[in-house]
């Protein structure tokens, strides 16, 4: 009935089932008297069963024997998972005690609920996050996914913790954040912010940073995202989803498929990315019983736009803001490219005729001064046409309009934060362009 492995590289254990071989996403139990498990990533004939050793236990050994569970990886989920930070694999990361119990509830990360068939898209709702550049180019719509992407330190963080507390603090549904493969102190960072807060009590924290083996940092995306489709379908809840960083994700699938000896695909990725990246963005959606609304950073690695990565990540999102470290040099925070920055529900049906016409009239503005600063470079400011150099001047203050201050950045700069709703925003930008 059991199996004996044959081989242990690094995190790949190769086990041999002579009959009855487990299911691919499996987990098997090691008989080394510590209880220790491994997750099935493959099978090869012969009754090979290829294993990741998800927690890198190092007491698994050839020769031992195992056994299937006819299980996969069950997190807890429901209340007892609020305030908490839990790995991967639903192990607790805050040295409070295991989610256990009789009444814990337990769901497999890997089952994907039932497809809604009868879901119509409710009307568009927007929910003010404060920050002028997002509310009036990037409407922050429920159900919908904003990416945030930049090469590093340009500010994703930042602004994601921003958007956390001030979406939170409106006291709209339940946050999940999900720390996929960053530095290790931001979830602590992380925690101390919604603490001090007092915003734990509406969130629930996944974490594995870049510590974690790759087969953590690619499972954690995914099991916060069981979590937060449990509150949504069970509870009929709305919820706020943030990854940081949903890039690592990949990169994490990618350092798998190079320790499995998998041939990348012609972009130098992991083949199955296409369909890694939509199983988990098709989950993150909304159905019949509630919402959910994604925030997530994408690194750009080597500041390059165009990887094929980012590409496909890109391409799920409704929204897209580009950080880039060309504005950040000029002291514009957050640190946003207007160029760049692109909505898809930026239209009179969501936003309204005054806000989308203000936009028209905002992106024309930033576009001429953009072809006005080539012409200032080679003749001056002082040939411009008056008409040219009123725009040029209006074009310079909306840019400025868009900088401001950050609340979760307060501690670390002395300078109070600040928050706008969505008609002083439009209100500023009226005074500055009629
Ligand atoms: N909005 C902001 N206001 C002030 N400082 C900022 C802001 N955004 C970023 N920074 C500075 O830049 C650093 C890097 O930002 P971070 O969000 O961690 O970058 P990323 O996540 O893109 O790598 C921060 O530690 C902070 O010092
Ligand atoms: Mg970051």
């Amino acid at each position: 009935m059991a199996g004996v492995i044959t081989s242990v590289k690094d995190i790949v254990v190769r086990a041999r089932f002579d009959d009855d071989p487990p299911s691919v996403n499996e987990l098997i139990q090691v008989d080394n008297g510590h209880g220790s498990q491994l997750l099935v990533d493959h099978l090869e004939p012969g009754g090979i069963a290829f294993c990741l050793n998800v927690r890198s236990d190092l007491r698994i050994a050839k020769g031992m024997p195992v056994e299937r569970t006819h299980k996969g990886i069950e997190i807890p989920i429901g209340e007892p998972t609020i305030g908490r930070i839990l790995s991967a694999l639903g192990d607790p990361l805050d040295g409070q005690p295991p989610v256990e119990g009789e009444s814990t509830l337990k769901k497999d990360i890997m089952k994907l609920p039932p497809r809604s068939d009868n879901f119509t898209v409710a009307k568009p709702e927007i929910l003010e996050t404060g920050i002028k550049v997002i509310d009036f180019f990037t409407p922050f719509v429920k159900g919908r996914k904003i990416g945030i992407i930049g090469g590093a330190g340009v500010g994703k963080t930042v602004l994601t913790m921003e958007l956390i507390n001030n979406i939170a603090q409106s006291g709209s549904g339940l946050s999940f954040f999900s720390g996929i493969g960053e530095r290790i102190r931001e979830g602590h960072e992380l925690y101390e912010t919604l603490k001090e807060n007092d915003l734990l009590k509406n969130t629930c924290m996944f974490f594995a940073q870049m510590n974690e083996n790759p087969v953590q940092r690619s499972l954690i995306g995914i099991s916060a995202t069981a979590g937060a489709e449990y509150f949504r379908d069970e509870q009929k809840k709305d919820i706020l989803f943030f990854a940081d960083n949903m890039f690592r994700y990949i990169q994490a699938k990618n350092e798998l498929a190079t320790i499995l000896d998998q041939v990348p695909n012609e972009g130098g990725y992991e083949p199955t990315i296409f369909s890694d990246v939509k199983i988990l963005q098709d989950r993150l959606s909304s159905n019949e019983n509630g919402s959910i609304t994604s925030v997530q950073t994408i690194y750009v690695p080597a500041d390059d736009i165009s990887d094929p990565a980012v590409q496909f990540i890109q391409h799920e999102m409704d929204s897209i803001i580009v950080l880039s470290r060309k504005v950040a040099e000029q002291g514009i925070r957050p640190a946003v490219d207007l160029n760049l920055t692109s909505s898809s529900l930026l239209t009179p049906e969501v936003v309204g005729d005054r806000h989308y016409l203000l936009s028209i009239q905002v992106q024309a503005l930033l576009q001429k001064y953009n072809s006005l600063k080539g012409i200032i470079a080679i003749i001056g400011e002082n040939e411009l046409s008056p008409a040219d150099r009123s725009d040029y001047n209006k074009a310079k203050k909306l840019i400025e309009n868009f900088s401001q201050n950050m609340n979760v950045m307060t501690k670390h700069t002395g300078v109070e934060g600040k928050f706008f709703t969505r008609e002083e925003t439009l209100k500023s930008i009226e005074e500055i362009i009629v």
